[in-house]
Parts: structure tokens; C-alpha cells; sequence
């Protein structure tokens, strides 16, 4: 299956990444302590499919949800549930859209109150990294010079964990397509990047080891050594010179910032 999308393709995937900013941005409205994950999966599975879109996530190799919840020493793939957000949580939503024949998946990391400045370091630092990576989204790159932008920015200057087991990926009328995107890898090495790939790229960074196991669930991936864990993804458009990202922070910033139960204290 092509990877290489006309510019009418993108401009309709935009759509599907814009509806996942739209649906994090209705998760960052609502997240306080007291209230479960699953009731943020419920209003999001409504929201999905009253734009006309439907949540990927569910069925996917049995996925039973619409979101990736995962909390804490949780890194990707954490089922939402009964347990209960509290203050301090580091909540990481990940979820992907489809509409009109093509995906969108995006992920997004909060913070509930009152946290740690160790804590608030991980979550900038990671969502820098992730545009650390977004530089080299360019024609002329390779996917090597985007993994070692992320790696070398979390792991070289700071001593974070890189998860390896798990990589961004190409994205459109399939959620995963070529290539892949480690957080890892060497400058000028991997696949060429070409015009109009879409990538999401997705470091997933914690504050100690990059291993990993995963739940009796078989979905949930959890750090090893227990340490907290940030995910944050953009879907981005390969373009000569400047990258073209189509999924949409500042909408979900706008809520972070408007809702006093999460702690932005971190840009
Ligand atoms: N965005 C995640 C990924 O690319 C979520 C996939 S949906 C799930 O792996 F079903 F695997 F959760
Ligand atoms: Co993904």
C-alpha cells in the first residue's frame, strides 16, 4: 500500500487529526481527581461518533476502548477502568479517529494538581522532544534523524528512558503504515522521508528505564522499574524545508490552561 498521499489525501486525514485534538481537547475540559477513566472513555466514544467519525482504537486486535488511558508508570495502551484519577496522576491519552477513509492519531499527557518538579521536567521535556523529531519531517531526511533528534534530546541531555519496543509510524488509510518511527536511531540512517508521507511521531519517555513489561490485560505497557512514564504524538506531513503537522496542540492547551484541576505549570 502507497504511503505517499496527494495533497487532497491530506488535507482530508487533517480532518480525522484535527477530530482526535478535538476529542483530547473535551478529555482536558473534564479531568479532575474523583472521576474514573473509563467515564472519560464513554464521553470520548460519544463525541467520536457524533462527528461522524469512528474510534479506531475499539476492535483493534481486540482493543476493548476508544482510548489508551495510561497513567502513571503506565506508558501506552492502558485500558481505562474503574480506577479512580487522583491528584498527582500523570495522565496520558492516546487515541486514534477514522472519517472519510483516513485515521488521525495523536497523544496527549496532563498532569492533575499539585505534582513534582521531576515530574513537570519529564512532561516538558518530552513534549519538546517531540518537536526536536518534528524538525527533521522534512524531504531529505531519513526516519534515523528523527529518532536520534528524540533520543539525544531526552536520553544524551537529560538521562531519561527511551522505550524501544514501541515506535511511531506512518498513518492513513491504515493506523499503522510505513515506515516506522523509533525514538531511537542514527543521523542519516533508516528510511527516506518523501513528500506527503504522514508520520505520527510519538516519544514515549520515562524517568528511568527504557524497559518494559506489560499487564495480565496483554495491552497495558507499564516502565519497569516502575518510574513515570509521558507520551506525547503529532501526526506530521513530510514537506520540503518545514513540516506540516496536522494535528492541533493549541486547542488542547487552551483547556489544560483554562481548567484549574490540571497543573500547566511546566511551559
Ligand atoms: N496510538 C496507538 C498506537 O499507534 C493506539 C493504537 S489503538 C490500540 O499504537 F488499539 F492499540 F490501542
Ligand atoms: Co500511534
Amino acid at each position: 500500500m502507497s504511503v505517499y498521499k496527494s495533497d487532497e489525501e491530506v488535507a482530508i486525514q487533517r480532518e480525522s487529526c484535527l477530530l482526535v485534538s478535538a476529542t483530547i481537547t473535551e478529555v482536558a475540559k473534564i479531568l479532575k481527581p474523583g472521576i474514573t477513566t473509563l467515564s472519560l472513555d464513554e464521553m470520548a466514544e460519544t463525541f467520536i461518533r457524533d462527528n461522524g467519525a469512528t474510534p479506531s482504537c475499539k476492535g483493534y486486535h481486540g482493543y476493548p476502548y476508544s482510548l489508551c488511558i495510561s497513567v502513571n508508570e503506565q506508558v501506552v495502551h492502558g485500558f481505562p477502568g474503574k480506577y479512580i484519577l487522583k491528584e498527582g496522576d500523570i495522565v496520558s491519552i492516546d487515541t486514534v479517529v477514522y472519517k472519510n477513509g483516513f485515521h488521525g492519531d495523536h497523544a496527549y499527557t496532563f498532569v492533575i494538581g499539585e505534582s513534582t518538579p521531576e515530574v513537570l521536567d519529564l512532561v516538558r521535556i518530552t513534549k519538546e522532544s517531540l518537536y526536536e523529531g518534528i524538525k527533521h519531517a522534512i524531504t531529505g531526511k531519513r526516519t534515523g534523524d528523527i529518532g536520534h533528534a528524540i533520543e539525544s534530546y531526552t536520553n544524551g541531555q537529560h538521562g531519561y528512558g527511551v522505550i524501544r519496543d514501541f515506535v511511531g509510524h506512518g498513518v492513513g488509510r491504515e493506523m499503522h503504515e510505513d515506515p516506522q518511527i523509533p525514538n531511537y536511531g542514527k543521523q542519516g540512517k533508516g528510511k527516506k522521508l518523501m513528500e506527503n508521507m504522514v508520520l505520527a511521531i510519538e516519544p514515549m519517555i520515562t524517568m528511568g528505564t527504557h524497559k518494559i513489561y506489560m499487564l495480565d490485560d496483554g495491552w497495558t505497557v507499564v516502565s519497569a522499574d516502575q518510574s513515570p512514564a509521558v507520551h506525547f504524538e503529532h501526526n506530521v506531513c513530510v514537506k520540503k524545508g518545514a513540516p506540516l503537522i496536522l494535528s492541533d496542540f493549541s486547542i488542547i492547551e487552551a483547556a489544560e490552561k483554562a481548567n484549574s484541576n490540571l497543573n500547566s505549570s511546566y511551559y
